[in-house]
Parts: structure tokens; sequence; C-alpha cells
């Protein structure tokens, strides 16, 4: 199957009505999408993907009026997150109505389910009726995508369609945040900060996990990971000890004190993290590509969108 790049929705919508599987820009990462409600359309994301069924998929939608339809029970301090930040880059986890089947949730009684911050994309949700299970687009455990070229690289011949939105604005995945009571807990760390949830739902409970257990979202122990080794180090000046002569580095701004020669990519051009974010996985697959024989990986401030950064890195060291 020839996979086919372009801004058709038309043509998107129909492949979807038919169980087909279509990439689709958001403003975190490219997705690979799906029918939500259909088992046969879902199954195709895991072959696609490689994913284990125990690792479950969050649900596109383009309203909250949709989510309801998917949920009896909307916790006031989830209300409050999405009036502030949907559509946006967070994800809830609510108790999921039987419509969604249980492979899209590997048998958890709670759906992620999100509004995607894209114009062609919430175009197409409006035009469908049935919401979109979606993933990152890429194979499982791999870095995700932030162009359709990226997924074009990875997925050619083995999906339809990609729709072309542009590079992503945001460039990391969506917070993932599931409520105890009224109390928000934060599964994932993503494009969404905690102080920016906290400001509207109150004191946040962090539950980041570095297992393989599914109850901990998106939180693989080892993620994210380029082929070349990569190296997650917190202090600057230690670059040197484990370099290589054919060492790459990613950092937030330069660093000084490497020999000459040594390729350097900066996250920012100023130290700014939304641009860090923005930036992250391409610089992630450039270096990858280009036959170092390691990437050293220098910890960014942990603040802010920071703290998702160093989550992906950290993950993406982890072999
Ligand atoms: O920004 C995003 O969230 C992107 C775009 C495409 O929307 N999607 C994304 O999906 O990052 P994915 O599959 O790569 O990561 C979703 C994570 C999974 O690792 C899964 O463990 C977790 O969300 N998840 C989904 N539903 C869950 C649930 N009901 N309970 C616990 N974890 C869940
Ligand atoms: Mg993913």
């Amino acid at each position: 199957m020839q996979t086919i790049i372009g801004k058709d929705l038309f043509a998107a919508k129909k492949l979807l009505e038919t169980d087909e599987l279509v990439a689709i820009p958001t403003e975190t990462v490219y997705g690979l999408a799906a029918n939500a409600l259909h088992e046969d359309a879902v199954l195709k994301i895991f072959a696609a993907k490689k994913r284990p069924f125990f690792d479950p998929l969050i649900v596109h939608t383009h309203s909250v009026e949709e989510i309801k339809k998917y949920t009896d029970e909307l916790p006031e301090s989830g209300r409050l997150l999405l009036e502030a930040f949907a559509p946006g880059p967070v994800t809830l986890l609510l108790k999921k109505k039987k419509k969604i089947p249980d492979l899209v949730t590997s048998g958890l009684d709670t759906v992620g389910i999100r509004i995607p911050s894209h114009p062609l994309t919430l175009e197409l949700l409006r035009m469908l009726d049935f919401p979109l299970a979606a993933p990152s687009a890429n194979p499982f455990g791999y870095i995700s995508p932030t162009t359709a070229e990226h997924v074009f690289n990875q997925l050619n011949n083995q999906i339809p369609y990609i729709i072309d939105g542009g590079p992503t604005t945001v460039g990391i995945e969506s917070t993932i945040v599931g409520f105890e009571e009224e109390q928000p807990v934060v599964y994932r760390l993503g494009g969404l900060s905690i102080n920016e949830i906290e400001r509207v739902a109150g004191k946040v409970r962090l539950e980041i996990n570095d297992s393989s257990n599914p109850r901990a979202p998106g939180t693989l122990k080892s993620h994210y990971a380029p082929r070349t080794p990569l190296l997650f180090i917190t202090d600057s000046a230690e670059v040197v000890k484990y370099m290589t002569p054919n060492t790459a580095t990613i950092s937030l701004s330069k660093l000084n004190g490497l020999p000459e020669g040594v390729t350097q990519y900066l996250l920012s051009n100023n130290g700014n993290l939304e641009d860090a974010a923005r930036n992250l996985f391409a610089i992630m697959r450039n270096a990858d590509s280009r036959g170092f024989d390691r990437i050293i990986a220098v910890e960014v401030p942990n603040e802010g969108l920071g703290l998702a950064i160093n989550d992906r890195l950290k993950r993406a060291s982890v072999r």
C-alpha cells in the first residue's frame, strides 16, 4: 500500500469510516488514528506500531460535549482543566462508558481522552461521528514524530494516508492527568506544565512511574529511544569525561570547553524551554541518523516544560 501525504480531509474521513488508519497532526506529536469505537480498526494501530496490548490508547474528540458521551463522571477539577486548556496538550483519565472497547483502554476502567489543538484535526473530528484512538505515530518505543515526514519515514507502505499539518507547535506529548476524588494526579509529564495545572485545579500529586506497569501512563522505563546509545547527564562539566571520538551533544544552550569539531545540538537559541520542547524530538531523530557512536544529552533546568523534557531524555537513555 502506497502512503499518501496530503491535506484532503474527505479522503481521510473515507478511510477512517472504513476502519483504515490515518496519521493526524496535533499540537503535541503526530498520532496514528483509527475509529476508537471499532475494535477491528484499533487492532490495526497495535499491529502497525508493534505496540503491546497492555499499553492503552488515548481517545481524541473535538469538544467537552463529546467527552461527556464517553464518561459518566467528569470531576469538577477536570472540568476546570478542560475549560482552561482544551483544546490543548492535556489528557484526562476518566471512568469509561461501555462503548469504549476494552482494547482501547487495555482493560482498564478509565479512558484517556483529549481535545487536540490543531485546526485540521479538529475539523476532521467534527466531520466524523466517532472519536479517534491515536497513539503517537512511531514504532513502539522509538522517538515520537513531529512532522509528516517523520511519520512517512517510518510508516511508509504501512498506512494509506498522512494528513500534513506542518511541524507540531508543542513538540512533546500531552500531560496525562487522572483524579483521586477531586485531586489531579499527573501520570505523565507533558506539554502542559504542572504549574499551569495547579493554577486552575489545585495541588497536583505526581505519580510518574518507571516501571512497565500500564497504570503508569506513557511511562515505560525505556521509551522515546534513538538507536544510537544516548547518555543523560546532569552536570555539563562531565561531558568531556564521557566523550568518544564521534560524539554528539544535546543541550539547552552552548556547552563550553569541548574539543573543536564536536557536533553540538542546541535545543533553543536563547535558552527557552518551549523552543526546546518543540525541537527535542526532531533533534533526537537527526542525531540518530548521522552515525554518531554516542549522544550525550545534558539535563535542562527542572522547571516548567523542563521537567517533561528531562523525563523524555532520561527514558531515551535507558536501553
Ligand atoms: O500528545 C499525545 O498524547 C499524543 C497525541 C497523538 O495525542 N498521543 C500519545 O499517545 O502520546 P501514546 O499512545 O504514545 O501515549 C499514551 C499513553 C500510553 O503510554 C498509555 O500508557 C497512557 O497514555 N494511557 C492511555 N490511556 C490510559 C488509561 N486509561 N490509563 C492509564 N494510562 C493510559
Ligand atoms: Mg508514544
